[in-house]
């Protein structure tokens, strides 16, 4: 047989012929890590469609899926020699990773790592999230991936590492940075604005942060859209940004939520919170003012539309309320 056409090749990658996807026998097979977190749990329901799908959380007994064992999660990657590797894993407690920096570098940069190495070892896809907390938060500028990020807190510091050793030992990687996560299930801001509105005469909300609220279902179906298109043009592998349309404050994004409750026939006894700076909220860890995230190159490049950030908030109220 002969040599593959090199014009089927990732350009300088020596990464597998595209064709050997198109005409191999058995389905891709995906690599799922941190299952049970928001962004994983609609993940487990998108990526399904894709192929064999095996799906990991730091107890999962099966195959190694603890982060802080990185011996075991090589040894994971090497047994299930999965096509693709989706990791949803991370130390998301912003706050608490200021105390504990070790083990949120060892969660969201030297795992992350691991997985970059084995994955090119195979020839595997890395699909990977991260943060607007890379950026510092100044200006009022929708931050562009090619913008130069410098992190307030640990949990940013970490990150950032984690993008930068993937993107270093990993060719065939999606890094996709988003903001403001939420999910139907479990605990989420909504939520909680929903049960102090029914609690308190008075709320107050920070108005002085500005993102973009960004459901956990969007992420996943993005993604999954996202890895179709880089298996047919593996040359857009790289950096992405990836938001709801639109922008809000913490401020704006409750008084959406309470007129939605509202109109649902919710019963409140506040309506309206008073806006409050940062300040107001000391934190151990520093927030980004700004968080806007620019998603003009992963629309581009992978023909999108991103809804605005109120529709999925109000699907997700809708099915939580
Ligand atoms: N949440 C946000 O607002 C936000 C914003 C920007 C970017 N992101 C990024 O988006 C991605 C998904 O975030 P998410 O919102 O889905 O976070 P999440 O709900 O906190 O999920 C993270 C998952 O990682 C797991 N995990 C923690 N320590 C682990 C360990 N040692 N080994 C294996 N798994 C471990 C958690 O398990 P336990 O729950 O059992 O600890 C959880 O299932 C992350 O990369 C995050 O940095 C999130």
């Amino acid at each position: 047989m002969g040599k593959p056409s090199t014009k089927w090749r990732i350009p300088g990658l020596g990464a597998e012929p595209l064709c050997r996807r198109s005409t191999m026998k058995r389905p891709l097979k995906i690599l799922l890590l941190g299952k049970g977190g928001q962004v994983g749990w609609e993940l487990q329901r998108s990526l399904a469609p894709l192929g064999e799908l095996i799906a990991l959380d730091f107890d999962s007994t099966e195959h190694c899926g603890d982060f802080t064992n990185l011996p075991g999660l090589a040894a994971t990657v090497r047994n299930v020699q999965p096509d693709i590797i989706v990791n949803a894993a991370a130390h998301t407690a912003v706050d608490k990773a200021e105390s504990e920096p070790e083990l949120a570098r060892t969660i969201n940069a030297l795992a992350p790592a691991i997985l970059a190495e084995e994955a090119q070892r195979i020839g595997a896809w890395l699909v990977h999230y991260s943060t607007d907390y890379v950026f510092d938060g100044s200006g009022d500028q929708p931050w562009k991936e090619s913008d130069t990020p410098a992190p307030l807190s640990v949990y940013g510091q970490t990150k950032l590492e984690g993008e930068q050793l993937i993107a270093a030992h990993c060719a065939k990687h999606l890094i996709l940075r988003t903001s403001w996560v939420y999910a139907a299930r479990g605990g989420n801001f909504a939520k909680t604005m929903l049960k102090l509105a029914k609690e308190r005469d008075s709320l107050t909300v920070i108005d002085d942060q500005i993102g973009a609220p960004t459901g956990a279902e969007l992420l996943a179906d993005v993604t999954a859209h996202a890895i179709r298109g880089v298996l047919q043009q593996p040359e857009k592998a790289g950096l992405y940004h990836l938001v709801a349309g639109g922008e809000a404050s913490w401020h704006r994004y409750a008084q959406f939520v309470f007129e939605q409750a509202q109109q649902a026939g919710l019963m409140l006894k506040t309506t309206m919170a008073a806006p409050v700076p940062t300040s107001a909220y000391p934190t151990a860890a520093k927030r980004p003012l700004n968080s806007r995230l620019d998603t003009s190159k992963l629309q581009s490049a992978f023909a999108l539309s991103l809804p605005n950030w109120q529709q999925g908030v109000a699907r997700m109220l809708t099915e939580t309320i």
